[in-house]
């Protein structure tokens, strides 16, 4: 690899910063001991090597080899800093607790730049969230600390095997791919999560399997949580699971290496999102769904109607966070179910601005984001869309589902009946596609079910006749929708394209 490593970037960064003389640096970041072992290894690089002390309110100003007495009130620490003429680093942690409260504290900082700005000395600021006093702006630079690269995670991957007590039966079972899975599904996290999301998975485990990416996604699901209107889904569909749809499923399956280092180091292109619309009960949730099973990650939900519904706050803000969050868990799957619930041209109309600004931020958003987010829309009424988001390049891909033709509903019995333990090849499976003509998938789910549950009921095993019986109980929206779905198909006609061959 001839690119330099995230944390050399890093160092590389924070050098710089304290070769100009930038007397005050606040690092965003909840990470306080890689923030430490980062500045230490910092330090290492000058000659003479500055002294390293660390601030926090209950042990003062701390150094490796000193204790500075009387520091631990935020104002005596600072005043020792402006004092001291020995070159040094020093890192404050949980400064900003205060400053938020004492605006004299703000002051007292810009005492702090003033005497170190001529001397190789630097007061670094470590905090989760920017608290500076309007006076600081100018005097400090924020560095926002990227989260561990592959490179870091691996490290951490390695470590913790290691000192697993499985440890030489669990590498034996670790193939490259399964390596690299794990490792892609832990980034987005902090060094501490990525150890911990490593070391709760591997309890109770003494090899390695596909399950264990899993597991590694579930901790991710603590910090969806606190973002309101995002949901982790862990019920991912495989496609397998989805009868027909070729079409959509080859476009998927080009692109199954996109994440891969093998695809990375060819720079393919990553694929920005894709909107699928038709008819109801064809798919269209289903296949939004199976886009995070088939890259092994991340399933993320985002709930419209509480968008707007106020639950979660004001929906701009909502919305903000949400999509950050979205890009903090990435690589993910962003699933956006019937979008024009939120989004369409009435509502618009009828919410006055905030719906339109929402809407133009989130399109804004897909257009700038960095991380890899996809996008997975589903849309039921598309014609309620503004053309902005039909636009070419917004969405990859627009897919049309329809009702299933008679192999693609011969493809969807076998799955339900695979699904209730009935081998399909027991079925006359081109008699019973005949009789669900018309049917869209829920339906023809519904016909195996409520057969399923006839046969059960007298005791007995699954016949086709039960199934016949079954779907001749189901007036199919295909009938009490007709028109409705010819119109459907005359707007995807040149708008979009089938998703199934
Ligand atoms: N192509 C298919 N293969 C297998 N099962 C299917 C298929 N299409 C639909 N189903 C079954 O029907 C259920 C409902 O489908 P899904 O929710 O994806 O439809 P939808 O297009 O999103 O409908 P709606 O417009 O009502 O939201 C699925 O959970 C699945 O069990
Ligand atoms: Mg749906």
């Amino acid at each position: 690899m001839n690119e330099i490593s995230k944390k050399q970037q890093i160092l590389q960064d924070l050098k710089k910063l304290v070769l100009s003389r930038v007397s005050i640096v606040y690092i965003v970041s909840d990470e306080e001991d890689r923030v430490e072992t980062l500045l230490k290894e910092l330090s290492a690089t000058f000659q003479p090597r500055p002294k390293f002390f660390i601030w926090n309110p209950f042990q003062g100003l701390t150094g490796e080899e000193e204790t500075i007495e009387n520091s631990r009130d935020p104002f005596q620490a600072l005043d020792q800093v402006i004092r001291r003429s020995d070159q040094a680093f020093y890192l404050f942690e949980g400064i900003h607790s205060f400053m938020k409260d004492d605006p004299l504290l703000g002051r007292k900082m810009k005492d702090v730049h003033r005497a170190l700005r001529n001397r190789y000395s630097t007061l670094f600021i470590i905090a989760p969230v920017i608290i500076v006093p309007e006076e600081l702006f100018r005097d400090m630079i924020i560095y926002e600390l990227p989260m561990p690269d592959a490179t870091e995670v691996e490290r951490i991957l390695d470590h913790v095997l290691r000192s697993s007590p499985q440890f030489p039966k669990m590498a034996e079972s670790l193939t490259p791919e399964l390596k690299e899975r794990m490792i892609k599904a832990a980034l987005g996290l902090s060094l501490d999560q990525v150890a911990r999301a490593f070391r709760s998975a591997l309890i109770g485990r003494s090899s390695l399997d596909p399950t264990i990416v899993d597991a590694i996604i579930e901790e991710k699901g603590q910090l969806i949580k606190k973002s309101g209107i995002l949901k982790l889904i862990t019920d991912r569909p495989s496609l397998d699971e989805i009868g027909g749809l070729e079409n959509l499923k080859d476009w998927l399956r080009k692109r199954a290496g996109v994440l891969s280092q093998n695809g990375k180091s060819q720079r393919i292109p990553l694929p920005k999102g894709v909107l699928i619309t038709g008819v109801s009960g064809c798919g269209k949730s289903l296949c939004a769904k199976a886009f995070a099973s088939f890259w092994g990650i991340p399933l993320l939900h985002l709930d419209m109607a509480r968008l707007y519904d106020g639950t979660a706050g004001e929906p701009e803000k909502a919305l903000q966070i949400a999509l950050q969050t979205a890009e903090t868990v990435a690589p993910s799957v962003l699933w956006i179910d019937e979008i024009e619930a939120g989004i369409s041209i009435q509502s618009q109309k009828a919410g006055g601005g905030t719906q339109s600004r929402v809407f133009a931020s989130f399109l804004t958003w897909m257009q700038e984001k960095k991380a890899f987010v996809f996008i997975a829309a589903t849309a039921n009424v598309i014609e309620l869309l503004p053309p902005e988001v039909l636009r070419k390049g917004r969405f990859d891909q627009i897919f049309f589902v329809t009702l299933p033709n008679p192999q693609e509903r011969k493809s969807i019995l076998s799955i339900h009946l695979k699904k209730n333990g009935v081998d399909p090849s027991r079925m006359n499976l081109n008699m019973l596609a005949k009789v669900t003509e018309g049917f869209n998938g829920a339906e023809i789910e519904q016909a195996v079910n409520g057969a399923m549950i006839e046969a059960f009921h007298e005791g007995r095993t699954l016949t086709e006749q039960d199934i016949v019986i079954a779907a001749g109980n189901i007036v199919p929206l295909s009938v009490t929708m007709k028109e409705e779905i010819g119109r459907m198909e005359r707007w995807a006609y040149h708008r979009a394209i089938p998703a199934s061959k």
